[in-house]
C-alpha cells in the first residue's frame, strides 16, 4: 500500500472513532473568515496537532482546528485555518486535509479565501464567486507518481468550480441582496503582495483576483471527484493609480468586515445541499 493511502487510513480511522456520521460538506475557511464557524453547532473539535499525519497551522488570523457538528440542520466538517503553501508547507500537506474529507465520505467542498482584486470593476469588501482558476504560478499537488486510488493521471479541469453550486450561489445572493461578483482566481505562492507589474500582468493573463490558497486543494478536490464551489472576499485592489501599500492587517480587516455575508451564502447553500 502506498504511503499516502496508508496515512489517509489512518487519519480517518482515527476520525470516524471519535466521530461516526458522514458530513454533507467539507468547509475551509480563509484568512480572517475563520468567524463561519460559529455558525456551526459544533458536535467535535479537533486541534489538528491531535489528528495524526496532519500538518499544523501557524499563519496568523487561523486557530488550527477540525470542527465537526450541524449548519442549518445538515452535518459538515470545517477546517479553522487552512495550510499555505507560503508557510513551507509541501503542495502535498497543503492538501492532506481535502484528502482526508474525500476519504471521510465528503463530496462536496466549500472554500473561501481572501484575494487581491485585479478586475477594475471591484471594490474592496466585494464577494466574488470563483468560475474558474489559473494555476500555473503554484505547485501542482498531483505532481510525482499517481495514487490511482484517489484519482485519475490526467484529470479534466473544465469545470473545477461546479456550475451547479455556481448558480445556486448567484441565487442565494440575489435573494438575500447580496453583491456578487465573479471571476477568475489566480493562484500565487506568495508570502509577497504582488509588485505593480504583478498585479498588471495577472490582469492582463486573464485574472479577477490573485491570492495565495485553494488552487491547490482545488486541484486535489477535482482529482478524487469532489463538487467545490469557492468565494473570495476582495480585501485589496491591484491595480490602483495611487501608491498602493497592501498590508496583512488590511487584509483580515477588509474579510472580517465581508464575513458575515460570506456566511449568510454559504449557511443558506448549505441549507439547500
Ligand atoms: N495578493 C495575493 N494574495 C492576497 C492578496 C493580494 O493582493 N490579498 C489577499 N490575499
Amino acid at each position: 500500500m502506498s504511503t499516502i493511502i496508508r496515512q489517509l487510513e489512518e487519519t480517518t480511522a482515527f476520525l470516524r472513532s471519535r466521530y461516526p456520521h458522514t458530513p454533507a460538506a467539507g468547509i475551509v475557511l480563509g484568512s480572517g473568515l475563520g468567524n463561519f464557524t460559529t455558525q456551526i453547532q459544533p458536535e467535535l473539535e479537533i486541534p489538528y496537532s491531535e489528528i495524526p499525519h496532519f500538518p499544523v497551522s501557524t499563519v496568523e488570523g487561523h486557530r488550527g482546528r477540525l470542527i465537526f457538528g450541524t449548519v442549518a440542520g445538515k452535518r459538515v466538517v470545517a477546517m479553522a485555518g487552512r495550510f499555505h503553501f507560503y508557510e513551507g508547507y509541501s503542495a502535498e500537506e497543503v492538501v492532506y486535509p481535502i484528502r482526508v474529507m474525500k476519504s471521510l465520505g465528503v463530496d462536496q467542498l466549500l472554500l473561501s479565501n481572501a484575494a487581491g482584486g485585479v478586475n477594475p470593476a471591484f471594490s474592496v469588501g466585494d464577494l466574488m464567486v470563483i468560475t474558474d482558476h489559473i494555476s500555473f504560478s503554484v505547485i501542482n499537488p498531483l505532481l510525482g507518481r499517481n495514487e490511482p486510488l484517489l484519482g485519475p493521471r490526467f484529470p479534466d479541469m473544465s469545470e473545477p468550480y461546479s456550475k451547479d453550486l455556481v448558480n445556486r450561489l448567484k441565487s442565494i445572493a440575489a435573494e438575500e441582496g447580496i453583491k456578487l461578483q465573479q471571476g477568475v482566481y489566480y493562484g500565487v505562492t506568495g508570502p509577497t503582495f504582488e509588485t505593480r507589474a504583478e498585479y498588471l500582468l495577472i490582469h492582463r493573463l486573464g485574472g479577477d483576483a490573485v491570492g495565495m490558497s485553494t488552487v491547490q486543494e482545488v486541484i486535489a478536490a477535482i482529482h478524487m471527484g469532489m463538487k467545490v464551489a469557492a468565494v473570495s472576499v476582495i480585501t485589496d485592489l491591484g491595480i490602483r493609480e495611487e501608491d498602493n501599500v497592501i498590508t496583512h492587517e488590511e487584509v483580515l480587516q477588509a474579510a472580517a468586515e465581508a464575513e458575515p455575508r460570506l456566511t449568510t451564502l454559504f449557511t443558506k447553500l448549505i441549507q439547500k445541499m
